[in-house]
């Protein structure tokens, strides 16, 4: 959907040099505030977790809360969080990936899902792939069935998307928007 597509594109901000010199950060703050942008993702969101059979949605901290909750909301589903270490009480499942320097781990609860649920797991960006590998790999361990990647903006010279191929399981990898 174009319009949809340059809606969203129109309220992503360009800033040069962040968070380090030669970065061009994507800052989804002015799409978030803008109320018809953030309605009009929020609902694609959801219309895709309904069309997907979806019965979770899942956001990755931080970023990902904000668009996978209210997706959620909207399709009248549950939301999961997959967050960095420590923050999760009980049994919790975890992944470490590699960050340009040094590594970090995400971690899910054990028990975050009933037998059979479908899972769609939404963030804001694709760039090296590292946050949503370390993701699916937590959503295989607990049992529960992928059915679908959501991403907002994708950073397409980055080649996420080919370090995701062995992580899908033949689940669809969709972006809103290609940098
Ligand atoms: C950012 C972004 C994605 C991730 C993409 O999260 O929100 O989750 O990086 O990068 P990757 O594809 O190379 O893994 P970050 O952990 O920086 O911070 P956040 O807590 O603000 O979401
Ligand atoms: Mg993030």
């Amino acid at each position: 959907d174009t319009a949809l597509t340059d809606l969203l594109n129109s309220r992503i901000k360009d800033v040069p040099d962040y968070p380090k010199p030669g970065v061009m950060f994507k800052d989804i703050a002015p799409l978030l505030a803008d109320a018809e942008a953030f309605g009009a993702l929020t609902r694609a969101l959801a219309d895709r977790a309904r069309e997907l059979g979806a019965t979770k949605v899942v956001g990755l901290e931080a970023r990902g809360f904000v668009l996978a909750a209210p997706a959620a909301f909207a399709a009248g589903l549950g939301f999961v969080p997959i967050r960095k270490k420590g923050k999760l009480p009980g049994e919790v499942f975890e992944q470490s990936y590699d960050l340009e320097y040094g590594s970090a781990t995400l971690e899910v609860q054990c028990d975050a899902f009933a037998p059979g649920e479908r899972v769609l797991v939404v963030d804001d960006v694709l760039a090296t792939g590292g946050t949503i590998a370390a993701s699916l790999d937590l959503v295989q361990r607990t049992g529960a069935q992928l059915v679908g990647v959501v991403v907002l903006m994708e950073l397409g010279f980055l080649d996420g998307r080919e370090r995701l191929a062995t992580h899908l399981g033949g689940a669809p990898l969709e972006t809103l928007i290609t940098v």
